[in-house]
């Protein structure tokens, strides 16, 4: 099973940095990312996974000033992932990067470089940007149409790939003697010319570790799917039951087959959202506690943000969800909760509370018995390869599935004891791509 930690600073919910044992500084804390990073290795996950945005999502100050989840207060992530590499030696760093706000050559160096510092442990989330408020920040006065930034991130892609194979393998031959730094034959230029960038190459920067980092993604419209089958290693997807997931894991990979590749290189995690107690009942507080931390303000405009930013200040709090219209965000989110609202008759504000929570996510509440038992069936079944955990608050929520959860999982045989290699790729038996 592949186990990745999503770490938004304070946890995952909401309302998470409200809870007394949290640190609600964590977001600029380097001393909090290290004792996760290393509780993480501790378990021996396959990586940690820093989620971003350019901007602060939303511009209701108000609203904005009462939550600490939305991209108010934290690190770039490569910058941080850089610091993460040197207090850590196994643990596999990876990161969001945009595809829409972004240039291929700068996103090619960065990740190569964080791969030369890690010795091999460097991934990336390659996504479109769900946060129109990106693009305020970027010269533009709205976020490029839905599709057109997965055709931009197909593109992006190629060229960063690209550029990872300009040079081979063996071209850095530092030859004292002869006075040979890097074999001539061994690097070539990438000219690449296409729609959206014209990049000569080659980079600036010896071939990698890994070859390639190791590319995640998490699109899950279709154009996302597409994204994913030609570019992912790992794709990361919400599901709510075992038998979507299997769809989707089985949807992915046929789209990968078409375009050539090995279906079964392309591992999909699905993200979970658990509290973990030593009886139910404890499992059931800890997420009472929590929601009702939960600022009606912030619900609101989590649920309106989720939905695709639609206003939703005019309507009945206690009433049903009103038409939601198809926006230029994310869609496979609002799809979702449209139709969880419809199948469960979700009032406006249950619905809220639900997504404030879990944001989309299936929230797994129990003993680490229970907990273990849920994510062993998904996984024996074929419908996922692993999951994306999604601690409720941190540091406790990852120390409760790495000391309650894993050690469950290893008893099942399910999960691994030691780590048997040294590089993301190794962890997630990925082969390494040569040139
Ligand atoms: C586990 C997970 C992590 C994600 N992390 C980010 C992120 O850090 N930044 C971002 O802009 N979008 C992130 N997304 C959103 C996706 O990139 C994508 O926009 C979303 O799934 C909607 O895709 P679609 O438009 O193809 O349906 C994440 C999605 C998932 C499932």
């Amino acid at each position: 099973m592949r186990l990745g930690a999503f770490l938004y600073p304070t946890g995952y919910h909401v309302a998470a940095w409200r809870h007394p044992d949290v640190p609600a500084g964590a977001g600029v804390d380097i001393a909090h990312y290290t004792e996760l990073a290393r509780t993480a290795e501790r378990g021996r996950l396959d990586f940690v996974f820093l989620p971003d945005s350019s901007a602060m999502r939303g511009d209701d100050t108000a609203e904005l000033s009462r939550t600490a989840i939305r991209y108010v207060a934290q690190f770039e992530p490569l910058t941080l992932l850089g610091a993460l590499a040197a207090v850590t030696e196994r643990i596999g760093l990876t990161a969001t990067v945009s595809a829409t706000y972004n240039e291929p050559y700068h996103s090619a160096r960065m990740l190569a470089s964080l791969d030369h510092i890690s010795r091999g442990r460097a991934g990336w989330n390659l996504v479109t940007s769900q946060n129109p408020y990106e693009a305020y920040n970027f010269g533009l006065r709205e976020h490029p149409e839905h599709d057109a930034r997965y055709t931009r991130a197909q593109e992006f892609a190629k060229v960063v790939k690209g550029l990872w194979d300009t040079w081979s393998d063996d071209a850095w031959v530092r030859d004292k003697g002869a006075g040979l730094f890097f074999d001539p034959d061994g690097v070539r230029p990438l000219d690449h010319r296409g729609e959206h960038f014209s990049v000569r190459g080659p980079l600036n920067m010896p071939r990698s570790p890994q070859g390639h980092p190791v590319t995640l993604q998490a699109g899950s419209s279709d154009v996302g799917r597409d994204l994913a089958a030609a570019t992912a290693d790992v794709v990361f997807t919400a599901q709510h039951s075992r038998e979507q997931a299997l769809t989707f894991t089985q949807d992915v990979r046929a789209r990968a087959k078409k375009l050539g590749r090995d279906p079964e290189s392309v591992q999909v995690l699905a993200g979970v959202f658990p509290f973990v107690g030593r009886t139910r009942a404890e499992a059931e507080e800890r997420v009472e506690r929590l929601q009702d931390l939960i600022d009606p303000l912030v619900g609101i405009g989590l649920l309106s943000s989720e939905l695709g930013h639609v206003d939703l200040s005019d309507c009945d709090l206690d009433g049903p969800l009103p038409e939601i219209p198809v926006s230029n965000s994310g869609r496979s989110r609002r799809d979702l909760l449209v139709r969880m609202a419809a199948e469960e008759n979700l009032t406006v504000r249950q619905l809220y509370r639900r997504v404030a929570g879990s944001r989309g996510h299936r929230q797994v509440v129990g003993t680490p018995e229970s907990v273990a038992d849920d994510l062993a069936d998904w996984f024996t079944s074929g419908a996922v390869d692993g999951f994306i955990v999604m601690p409720p608050y941190l540091p406790g929520g990852l120390d409760d599935f790495v000391d309650l959860v894993v050690p469950e999982l290893r008893r099942r045989g399910l999960f691994r004891s030691e780590y048997t290699g040294t590089t993301l790729r190794d962890h997630l038996g990925l082969a390494r791509p040569g040139r």
